[in-house]
């Protein structure tokens, strides 16, 4: 039996065993673990240092600079789990595409054509995009036991948005006609993303990836039935062919609180959340056992720190403690956050956290 007891300063025995797997086990635990969608970034100051020496590509293809900025948030905050930092865009760039950051990836050539999608190639990704497997291999050395080590890949539609729009775009007009007007060059390109997000997240966990999460940003931009139509298959063929046991695959959208069931569907273990939806109606949405994600709205850590016990307590009463709850933002964090926010909210969740544990317990106890 594992049985933990809330580990304090004082705490003797450290459960090495992360709070984040044994959550999604769903196994009885001391408190709600939290990590933060693009912790690693420009709200921290030694990050913006280490960006005025390199630009965003280097550091994302250099396994040192990586390595370090990966490490850089969960040296100041007590977060539960960390996130390769890399970009949903490099294993696109291994395929041939012609990408730059401007913040966001813009493509010199966008793809709108059957030529255009053949030209792009499978990259090996122990050794084309090795840089990345060797970046999880140093952070697997330099983690602290505690902490789980999260892959990520972008998921084929998103990856899509971005190859055929050239860049973000409000109404990603140019992705939705090809979507609509030439279906079989649009699942042309969605199975060659495929092919490539399941090669790359089996490397990332054979390289020591303890969870991977699949990053489905813009999915929010369809219909339930347009999702289940052009992109469902080729997700749920993702997750069937890359989830291990004993490693959670996670899975992401925003605005996407219309397609909740679906993503259940395509067979995943934590569905996350955007801050637009209920936590509680969402999780009632989706089957005991599976868990959620999320869900505090990124700008929220701009409020007073003495606000946030309260705000981070109705996500965790909403998400409950029978089926996994991983805390997270719902979308990734400003880089205009303050670092107080940030220090405000780890305190929050953890302690909140156990309080509702504790409250729960000492309520059976009582009755
Ligand atoms: O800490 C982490 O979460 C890991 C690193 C990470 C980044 N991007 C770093 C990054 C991860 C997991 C991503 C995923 C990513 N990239 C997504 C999916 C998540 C989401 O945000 O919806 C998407 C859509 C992208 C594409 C992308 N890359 C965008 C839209 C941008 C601009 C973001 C912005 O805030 O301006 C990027 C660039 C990027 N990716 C930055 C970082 C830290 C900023 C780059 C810089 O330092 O200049």
């Amino acid at each position: 039996m594992n049985v933990t007891e809330p580990q304090g300063i004082s705490g003797v025995e450290e459960n090495l065993d992360p709070l984040f797997l044994r959550v999604c086990r769903n196994e009885a635990v001391e408190t709600t673990p939290l990590w933060i969608m693009r912790q690693a970034g420009r709200y921290l100051p030694e990050y913006r240092r280490v960006r005025e020496e390199h630009d965003f590509l280097t550091v994302c293809n250099t396994p040192d600079l990586a390595t370090e900025v990966t490490l850089q948030p969960i040296r100041r905050f007590d977060l539960d789990a960390s996130i390769l930092f890399s970009d949903i865009m490099v294993p696109v760039i291994a395929m041939g595409a012609d990408i730059t950051f401007a913040p966001g990836p813009v493509l010199a050539e966008p793809i709108r054509d059957e030529s255009a999608v053949r030209a792009l190639g499978r990259p090996d990704a122990a050794d084309d995009l090795g840089f990345v497997m060797e970046t999880l291999r140093n952070l697997r050395r330099e983690l602290p036991q505690h902490v789980t080590l999260i892959g990520f890949s972008g998921a084929p539609f998103t990856l899509a948005a971005y190859l055929v729009e050239g860049g973000a775009s409000k109404e990603f007009a140019s992705l939705k006609s090809l979507m609509f007007q030439e279906p079989v060059t649009f699942h042309l390109l969605m199975e060659k993303l495929a092919l490539v997000v399941v090669d790359y997240m089996k490397a990332q966990i054979d390289a020591g990836a303890q969870a991977v999460q699949l990053f489905d940003t813009w999915a929010g931009l369809l219909s339930p039935a347009d999702y289940r139509e052009y992109v469902l298959p080729h997700v749920q063929r993702i997750v069937e062919q890359v989830k291990r046991p004993g490693v959670p695959f996670l899975m992401y959208g925003n605005g996407t609180g219309g397609l909740l069931e679906l993503f259940e569907e395509a067979g995943v273990d934590i569905v996350s959340l955007d801050w637009r939806v209920d936590m509680a109606a969402a999780r009632s949405r989706i089957s005991p056992g599976i868990g959620v994600q999320g869900n505090l709205d990124p700008i929220a850590l701009f409020a007073p720190p003495e606000t946030m016990p309260l705000r981070v307590r109705n996500i965790l009463e909403g998400a409950g403690t029978e089926s996994p709850h991983i805390f997270n933002l719902g979308h990734g964090i400003s880089r205009h956050t303050p670092i107080e926010g940030v220090e405000a909210l780890v305190r929050a969740v953890h302690d909140e956290g156990r309080r509702i544990r504790r409250e729960a317990a000492d309520a059976i106890g009582n009755s």
